[in-house]
Parts: C-alpha cells; structure tokens; sequence
C-alpha cells in the first residue's frame, strides 16, 4: 500500500498539463470516483486496523494534493486561453440616445405644457374634412395645392399638416381648450436638403372666451425667450393661411454676423419659423363651436427647421439617415425625457 502511494505521489507530480485536454485526462485518472485515489480508499478497508491511522492520513493528503493540483492547473489554463490584459482600457458599454428631433420637441413640448397646454394626439392618416374642408380649404381652391398631398385613395390622405388635429380636438371638447399637438406631416415634394417627404410640427392652439391677437403674441414670445433664450426679438409678418384669419408668420432674429446666420436667413438676419393668426369664424362653426361666444388663436411650427438651426445642421435628410456617427454628437443633451 505504501508504495502505490509514493508511485501515485510521484505520477501526479510529473504529469505534464498543458492543454485542457490534458486537464481533463489528469482529472478522470485521479479525481473521478473511479479514478486511482477513490481505489486507495477501497483498499483502504483492508488494511489493519492499526496502521488504519498511518494509511488514512497518506491518502487524504494525496487527495488533496491531486486536487490542489488540479486547481492550480485549471486557472492557468483560463487567463492562458483567455489571455486576459488587465491594463487594456475597458469596453465601452453602448447606450442608445435621443434623436435630436425628439430632444427639440420634447423641450417645445414642456415649454407650453408649463405654459397651461395639454397634449393631444391625431391619426397620420387622414380624411379631407379633418385636413382640408373643415380648415376651410374650399374644393377645388388652389390654397389646396399650397401643401402637395400624399393621396391613399379618394378623400383619404396621409395629413398633410398637424392643424388636422385642431378640428378633432375642436370636435371633441368644449373651451376653453388650450392644446399642443405633436406630429409626423407628409408632403409630396422633391426631396433636398432644405425638404424632405415627411417632417414634424409642434400645432397649438387656444379657444376661450375674449381671446385675441395681443394673447397670440405674447404665447409665442414667451415660448421664443424660453426656447431660444431671453432677449430673443421676434416680428410678425402678414401672411395667408385659410383656417386663420388674419394670419401671420413669426420670425425671430439672428443677425448676419456669422456666416451661417447670413446664409440661414438670406441676408436679413431674420428666420421664420412658424406660421399662426386667429382661428376662422369658419373653423370654428365647422368644428361645433359657437364664433360668438370664442374666438382663439392657433400656430404650426417646423421641428426640424428648428432643430437644424438649433444644430448647426446642414442638410434635412441628415436627420432621417440614422447613421451612428451623426446621432452620437447629441448623446450627451436631452436624456431627461
Ligand atoms: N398648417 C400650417 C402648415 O403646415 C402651419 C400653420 C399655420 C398652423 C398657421 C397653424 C396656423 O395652426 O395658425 O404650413
């Protein structure tokens, strides 16, 4: 018995384990339950009762000898595979972010929501009273060719405009209503890099008793100091939109300091970015609301106008490409929503 030990002692010190091959070979030999260890402790049961202590002593720490052994040789075996450099930088851990057009509507958004306007959603697809005969497009005017239409079949189309969603709202409720509408708009237009086929706008709206141009005004001018920042100058133009009358286009000022200024607003320092004016007598009987008891104000404005100016950014379809490269400049802005 003795000498089996010292043999066993010996072959486990020069068994060579350099693959894990090897490793497994060691392990069925010596640690299995029919591997040579467990037969010592078979053989163990004859040997006499007095030299039971001697024997038993031996064979335990051969066991846990082959063990330790075992042990040691499986770690080296996993940093050698793995090869592990723990003086390598770590794994950046990828986190998507905002796109920048959800950080720019998500800002307008909580803007006006602090401002007292709620949030109301409309379907893209749409029918012609909801985006056209009910905002007071007449058939068959040529304000209807103002927005080049995505038809799906007679009388449905893909809106072309948020303002489809003020007559729904209109339907809908009783004022005093004070309402954003958030949304995908679809043009049938060439595409550049200033025009794209579809885009967003941010539509409000305001019906209550008594309101008038003067709270138009001072709606958006406040929403310019907050989004653009304090001492912003902005100026109303006259303009034309059927379901306002009077209607106007609001530009703010950017200067022509920088070239980028100068190119943006063609030489005049100033930007237009969105269209508004007081909602018509026409839209309002349209939609069920008496014209003689409310008046209200509406406005549309372009997300990704705003966001490229906000941006720096150059060319429209830049924002629908998805490429990684460009979406990671915003990782940093605008995780709060
Ligand atoms: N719907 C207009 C457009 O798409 C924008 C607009 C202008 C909306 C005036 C309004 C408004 O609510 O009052 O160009």
């Amino acid at each position: 018995m003795k000498e089996r030990i010292e043999l066993l002692e010996k072959e486990l010190e020069n068994f060579s384990i350099k693959t894990k091959e090897e490793l497994e070979n060691f392990r069925l030999r010596f640690l299995t339950k029919k591997g040579e260890i467990n037969a010592l402790f078979e053989d163990f049961k004859k040997v006499p009762k007095e030299e039971k202590k001697v024997f038993g002593q031996l064979i335990n720490e051969i066991k846990q000898k082959a063990q330790q052994l075992y042990e040691s040789f499986q770690g080296e075996e996993e940093v050698n595979s793995e090869k592990k450099d723990f003086s390598l930088p770590g794994q950046n851990i990828e986190i998507g972010s905002r796109h920048p057009l959800s950080i720019v509507q998500n800002e307008m958004i909580s803007i006006l929501e602090k401002m007292g306007f709620d949030l109301s959603i409309g379907p893209e697809i749409e029918d012609d009273w909801h985006n056209f005969s009910a905002l007071n497009f007449p058939e068959n005017h040529p304000a209807r060719d103002m927005q080049d239409t995505f038809f799906i079949e007679e009388g449905i189309s893909l809106r072309t405009h948020t303002s489809s969603v003020q007559v729904r709202v209109m339907e809908q409720e009783n004022p005093p209503i004070r309402t954003i509408s958030p949304g995908r708009v679809y043009r049938n237009e060439a595409i550049s890099a200033r025009s794209n086929s579809f885009f967003h706008q941010v539509e409000g709206l305001y019906i209550d008793e008594g309101v008038s141009f003067a709270d138009l005004k001072q709606t958006l001018f406040l929403f310019v100091q907050q989004f653009f920042g304090e001492g912003t100058d902005v100026r109303f133009r006259p303009s034309y939109f059927p379901f306002t009358e009077p209607s106007a286009e609001m530009d703010i000022y950017l200067g022509t300091e920088t070239e980028e200024d100068y190119r943006l607003t063609k030489g005049t320092g100033w930007l237009e970015i969105l269209g508004c004016g007081m909602v018509d007598v026409n839209v309002l009987e349209n939609c069920g609301i008496d014209s003689k008891k409310y008046s209200g104000f509406a406005f549309g404005m372009g997300v990704e106008r705003i966001a490229m100016f906000k941006y720096g950014i150059k060319d429209i379809r830049t924002l629908f490409e998805n490429d990684k490269r460009f979406l990671e400049q915003f990782s940093s802005l605008g995780n709060g929503m």
